[in-house]
Formats: C-alpha cells, structure tokens, sequence
C-alpha cells in the first residue's frame, strides 16, 4: 500500500519502534535524498548511508570520474553492488542515486530489503535546484538552463514507474517538512 502523505504534522518515534529497519529513500537527483535521509537517520538513531558516497569511497573517484572513465553501464554496475553492500546493514536508512532504482531489478531488490520513500519534487523545484548544483552530476552538468528542464522532463517520466512503487511517498518542495512527513508515514504506513 503507498502512503500519500502531504498535509501532517510532526511526531516522535521510539526507536525501538523501527528496530532493525532498513529504510530506502528513492527519487530525482536534488529531490533531498541525502540531506533529509541523513536527518530522518538522527531523528531516528539509526545509521546513514548513501550509495554515492559510497562508491567515491570504494572508488576513491567522484560520480563525475567514475561516469567519465568508466562509463554509465559500468557505473550502474558499481551501484547495483553497492546496493548489495549497503543492505547487508541493518537500522539504517540508505539514500540512494537518483538513478538507482530504474536499473536491472534493482526496485524489486529495494522492496525486498526494506521499507522505500520516494521523495517527489516536482520539476520546476528539481530544476531551480539543478541549475545552481548540476556541476557534480554527469548527466546534466553541461545542460544549458533550457536542455535541464527538458532533461528532467523526459527523465522523470522513464523513472517515475519505478519510484512511485516506493511504499511512502512523501511531497519534497515542502522543505521544511519533509522529515516530519517521513516519520509519520512510517509510523502509520
Ligand atoms: C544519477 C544520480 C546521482 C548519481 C549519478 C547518476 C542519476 O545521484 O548517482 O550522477 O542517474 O539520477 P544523486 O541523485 O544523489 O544526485
């Protein structure tokens, strides 16, 4: 069952509440998987992960190198395994690429392994964001203001029948809410 959450306040999780909880979170690149990952992983004591980071770290090369010297195929390669590395985890909740979840099986792999959200942005927000931090991110970085917005367009149509199989799904403009929707919606999901 999907959880729509938009309109809700905020709340407290015991911990004990999501023990043992894997927790996915899904969507576009800028949507805010990992600054509001990050602080859903404090608010409830769990561990923080990101599947980029990740791979700069095994790699020691950034998405931008890896993509250049490597190329895309391989690069989803070095991410479905790093998705298999990071699920071997248990209470933690794991941003992912923005890619991630459109490759191979990997959406199965993610609804097998935990609890999913995608945080939906919607494309003016995605695109605002985009323009000022598409540097570090290979498939948009040489985008005119123009191109972006089509790029994201096209793109958010392929891969929202994969991000919307997430089991929450939480409104990502609302900033200053997103965390306390997220806590909520796995509280009742
Ligand atoms: C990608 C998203 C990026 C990174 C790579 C590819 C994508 O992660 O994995 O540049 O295909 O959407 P973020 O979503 O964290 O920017």
């Amino acid at each position: 069952m999907v959880a729509q959450i938009n309109t809700i306040c905020c709340t407290f999780i015991q911990p004990n509440f999501i023990k043992n909880m894997r927790i996915y979170i899904l969507g576009y690149m800028a949507a805010g998987k990992t600054t509001f990952g990050r602080q859903l992983a404090k608010q409830l004591k769990m561990d923080f992960a990101d599947t980029d980071d990740y791979i700069e770290s095994k790699y020691q090369l950034s998405i931008n190198q890896l993509f250049k010297e490597t190329g895309e195929s391989n690069f989803r390669n070095i991410e479905r395994g790093a998705l298999e590395d990071l699920s071997l985890r248990d209470n933690v909740v794991i941003a992912t690429g923005g890619g991630l979840p459109c490759f191979f099986d990997n959406m199965d792999y993610i609804k097998a392994h935990g609890t999913s959200i995608y945080l939906k942005a919607s494309e003016e927000v995605l695109a605002e964001r985009l323009n000022v931090v598409k540097a570090s991110r290979p498939l948009l970085k040489d985008k005119s203001k123009e191109e972006l917005q089509e790029s994201i367009a096209k793109m958010l149509q392929e891969r929202e029948p994969f991000y919307s199989q997430a089991n929450i799904i939480v409104n990502a403009d609302d900033e200053d809410r997103v965390v306390s929707m997220m806590v909520m919606a796995l509280k009742y999901q």
